[in-house]
């Protein structure tokens, strides 16, 4: 879908469609829908005083001007309560709004931006393109049939009305498009099924990301892994007949910029490996690297935006499967860390892959290491599937992310790792144990983690719930939802303009 900008009166322009938003009282009309209203001799209060339409949060409505304005047809949309409104609601209407644009069979529309003044252009154009592109994405490059079914919106038109309007406007769209689409190349590697999603997919894919934007790439077989010393991923990998990939993309290295890592969960399909998993919901394993999918969505952005930053993502990409060759639970596996871990459960093989993908962070000298991962059942028996767990000691990083998350409407919610908690870990026969008891299941995931990255500051994501949803949300379409690529990346953005 395109998007372009133009200079122009709503009242005056001609389109397929004009979009319009509308809180719950006319009253709180301003700008282009009150011109509208008087051009149509108050048709639109009249509707609101018949309450045929009533502004509520995402109701649509469809008129037809039968030529009293040059547009052929308005949508309404309702924004709700001024009082409540924000930004995270706009974006939702945005994409209620695309997708009955896009289900009515239109595929021009236009949106003169300056309706309400509660925000400054490029954040209404931004949130207004990130909701819309977002709430529209479909998953369909597998389905053959009825592809002629397939409804799509071509173009959108956002109107200002001054040059500085405009440029304004052309900023947002651009930094809304590149997080979008950001986001759904994270959705689409989700979306995708562990038969076409492999490691080496992923690998191929951060291969791109390389050649585009210039990144250092580094991806290490198995057998180097070995060499290396990173026990743990090596011994996640030993059940799978397809090759694992521990995957380096290096981003601005040695420009002196501020460094952070990002560390994803690559487990491209989880069967549980010895520790099999149940058959049912088996199928939803494929999205076990989500996180990974998470940290390649973030380096695209970052690098389309420019963040002058030194980012290193680091993916420990394999399948864990049960077989002749498996790691089995009351193995002692020897991580990159030099720390031995007794294996309880081959199903709590995330924790593995990472504790090596944090030791190996550590030779950066990350300011800041970030961790995403669907790592525990646990979190989503705790937070469900709206929020991602968030779990660290460095408090000024845990603001940062909690900042992020407000602006970016991602929810993470805190769970603390007290020392306490560490007494779950204790092995006979190693320095931990992978798993603990049934308790604290997501805290401990974190607190295992904990141990892996000596002094630097680092938070963990556990995205297992909200990154793949049942229920669709005003933006976020049922399925992959890729999650976490939003919320690093306002946290950068915000990073680079504090420091
Ligand atoms: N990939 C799963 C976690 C998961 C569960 C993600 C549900 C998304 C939805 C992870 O590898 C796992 O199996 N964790 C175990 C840990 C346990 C053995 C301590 C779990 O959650 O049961
Ligand atoms: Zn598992
Ligand atoms: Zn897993």
């Amino acid at each position: 879908m395109k998007f372009q900008v133009d200079q122009g009166k709503a009242e005056n322009y001609a389109c397929e469609l004009l979009l319009l938003f509308s809180f719950d009282s006319s009253e709180e009309w301003e700008g282009s829908i009150r011109l509208i209203d008087t051009k149509w001799k108050g048709f639109l209060s009249n509707l609101m005083k018949q309450k045929d339409f009533k502004g509520e949060l995402y109701e649509c409505q469809l008129l037809y001007t039968q030529g009293a304005l040059p547009a052929k047809r308005i949508l309404l949309t309702g924004l709700g309560k001024r009082e409540d409104f924000d930004l995270e609601k706009w974006r939702g209407a945005s994409a209620k709004a695309g997708k009955f644009i896009r289900d009515s069979g239109i595929q021009k529309f236009a949106f003169p931006v300056k309706t309400f003044g509660v925000f400054p252009e490029d954040e209404l154009a931004e949130a207004f393109v990130t909701g819309l592109l977002l709430g529209v994405y479909q998953f369909n490059e597998l389905k053959t049939l009825d592809r002629d079914k397939i409804k799509e919106i071509e173009e959108g038109v956002l109107l200002g009305e001054t040059p500085e309007d405009t440029k304004r406007i052309e900023n947002g769209i651009k930094t809304g498009r590149i997080i979008s689409e950001s986001v759904c190349m994270a959705r689409d590697l989700v979306n995708g099924p562990s038969n076409q999603v492999t490691p080496a997919i992923l690998a191929q894919r951060a291969e791109k990301i390389s050649k585009e934007h210039g990144m250092e790439l580094q991806v290490l077989e198995v057998s180097q892994a070995e060499a290396m010393g990173m026990g743990a991923f090596v011994a996640v990998a030993k059940g799978s007949e397809e090759p694992a990939k521990f995957i380096i993309l290096d981003h601005h290295k040695g420009k002196g910029f501020d460094t952070i890592a990002l560390v994803g969960k690559g487990i491209t399909f989880d069967s549980g490996g010895i520790s099999l998993k149940p058959s049912e919901g088996m199928d939803r394993m494929k999205d076990d690297m989500s996180g990974a999918a998470a940290v390649l969505g973030i380096m695209e952005a970052a690098a389309r935006l420019q963040l002058p930053l030194h980012l290193v993502g680091i993916i420990p990409a394999t399948e864990n499967l049960p077989s002749g060759k498996a790691y089995k639970p009351g193995d002692v596996l020897k991580t990159l860390s030099g720390q031995t871990v007794e294996v309880i459960s081959t199903d709590a093989e995330g924790r593995l892959v990472l504790c090596d993908a944090l030791s190996y962070s550590l030779r950066y000298q990350p300011k800041a290491i970030l961790d995403l991962a669907t790592l525990t059942g646990a979190c989503v028996v705790a937070l469900g599937d709206y929020v991602t767990g968030l779990m660290g000691k460095d408090e000024a990083l845990i603001k940062r992310v909690e900042e992020a998350s407000a602006k970016s409407g991602e929810k993470v919610w805190r769970l603390p790792l007290w020392d306490e908690y560490s007494d779950y870990l204790k092995s006979d026969t190693a320095d931990f144990r992978n798993v603990g008891t049934r308790a604290a299941g997501a805290i401990i995931g974190g607190i295992f983690l904990s141990k892996f990255v000596e002094k630097i500051p680092w938070v963990h994501l556990d995205i297992a719930g909200p990154s793949n949803i049942e229920k669709e949300k005003p933006y976020t379409p049922r399925g992959g939802t890729g999650v976490g690529v939003r919320l690093v990346v306002q946290m950068l953005r915000d990073w680079v303009k504090g420091s």
